[in-house]
């Protein structure tokens, strides 16, 4: 099968390590891709903006199968150029990323589907946005989101009044360009937080989907779940005190109802959906949509999906995604990132990268290969990732698997998982404190 794969980070190396490990044969193309993914297959000089390009080279050489990995070529209408041109593409259309593209337009289809979330309102004046939050009484921090794509920094949670009203100020000022023109100003949701991945295949005449298995992000730098928020640090999946009964609340009461609204909106849907969820003291709320695989919990997925890849997208792809469940491997899969030194601000590049032989896979995020050297070239250079019997096993392998790979100033955490594992432990559930 030949496969056009768009991205060039660890969700992608991952997809593509997963891909041509299948039964059935791939043969590899990437835009941009990276050097990692140069060693899978062909890297093709296009960049994520360059949706003309992309759309060109793949109406020539007719790949099986396009796989868009990042928000960004989905949102400026990549699936749509693809589909124009008569080619399988995993990926929604432009229409359909709007869910991850625009909060605000979200936040209106969450509440025409009635689909649980938190009180919001949308402001795009200085006057009356300051008037709101001067009369704000949903509790503190109160959350500000720039509405459109703002690359993962466009979410502050103000402590205080005076946070807000500058984190307004400097929104509508345009800190992030038109993406933060309008702004939705949020009530805080206090809860355990998971990645709820959805491969959805919906349109005029069928509406399917299938659940991924639930993963945990830890979004903070440090330990402890401190500092500021970056991309996340790692993750893993399954959550192991998520019962089946608490899937299906969640299936039910979040998962349902999108498919439903996608539908019924004629917002077609070809690819992953990936939901923000926080499960709050009252049950799940939807905190957000992303319309594309979760970073690093694609990592996470990767090894545990017991499937051909390749068939399992192009079914999506073709809209003829037909079953219950997926194929999973048992017990626990979990994915450690290393980062470069200065990150989550402006991370060391450049730096040589000593890696051995782990006894784990290494997926590259942010590395290239210099002078036949690998160096860091990002803020998430690496992610160490594997699979074992249950969480406190897998945690144990990453570690072993740190002995063989370093560089200076690289930084990581080492609590990936451990308060869920303590929480599990304790025999506690989800409807327990977290
Ligand atoms: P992002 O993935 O950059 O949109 O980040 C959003 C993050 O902000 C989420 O992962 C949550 O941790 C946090 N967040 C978003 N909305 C809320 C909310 N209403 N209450 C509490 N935390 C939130
Ligand atoms: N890991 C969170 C994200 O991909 O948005």
């Amino acid at each position: 099968m030949k496969i056009l794969l768009v991205g060039s980070g660890g969700r992608e190396h991952a997809m593509a390590l997963k891909l041509k490990a299948a039964p059935t044969p791939v043969e590899l193309f990437a835009a941009p891709g990276s050097d990692a993914v140069g060693d899978l297959g062909t890297c093709l000089p296009y960049r994520l903006e360059d949706i003309a390009g992309i759309v060109k080279w793949a109406a020539e050489h007719r790949p099986d199968l396009s796989i868009i990995g990042p928000e960004g070529p989905l949102v400026a209408g990549l699936a749509d150029g693809l589909r124009a041109a008569g080619l399988a593409v995993f990926g929604h259309d432009a229409n359909t990323a709007r869910l991850e593209g625009s909060k605000s337009f979200a936040k209106d289809f969450m509440h025409r589907y009635r689909i649980p979330c938190a009180a919001s309102v949308s402001v795009s004046e200085l006057h009356n946005g300051e008037a709101i939050i001067s009369a704000w009484t949903h509790g503190y921090p109160i959350v500000l989101k720039a509405d459109g794509l703002a690359a993962g920094k466009g979410v502050v949670l103000a402590a205080t009044q005076e946070e807000a009203l500058a984190t307004l100020r400097s929104f509508l000022d345009g800190q992030f360009g038109e993406a933060s023109k309008t702004v939705l100003l949020e009530a805080p949701l206090f809860g355990m937080e998971l990645s709820q991945h959805v491969l959805v295949d919906v349109d005029a005449t069928h509406a399917r989907y299938v659940m991924l298995p639930p993963c945990q992000d830890h979004k903070r730098i440090f330990e402890g779940d401190k500092g500021p928020n970056t991309g996340g640090m790692g993750a893993f999946g399954p959550i192991p005190f998520l019962k089946a009964e608490d899937s299906t609340l969640l299936r039910d009461a979040l998962v349902v109802p999108t498919v439903r609204g996608l539908q019924q909106e004629g917002l077609n849907a070809r690819g992953v959906l990936f939901l923000g969820v926080m499960w709050a003291a009252d049950g799940p709320r939807l905190l957000e949509y992303n319309c594309r695989f979760g970073d690093p919990e694609t990592q996470v997925l990767m090894q545990l999906l017991n499937e051909d890849l390749p068939q399992l997208l192009l079914e999506v792809a073709e809209g003829r995604l037909d079953r219950e469940r997926v194929k999973l491997n048992p017990g626990c899969a979990i994915s450690v990132v290393l980062a470069a030194e200065g990150y989550p601000g402006a991370p060391k590049m450049g730096v040589p990268i000593d890696v051995g032989t782990p006894s784990v896979t290494v997926i590259h995020a942010g590395t290239k290969k210099l002078d036949g050297r690998w160096v860091t070239n990002g803020g998430r250079v690496i992610n160490l990732s594997t699979h074992a019997g249950n969480l406190a096993s897998a945690r144990q392998r990453i570690q072993e698997g740190l002995d063989s790979i370093h560089w200076p100033g690289m930084q990581y955490r080492k609590d990936i998982g451990l308060r869920a594992l303590r929480h599990a432990e304790a025999g506690r559930s989800v409807r327990d404190a977290w």
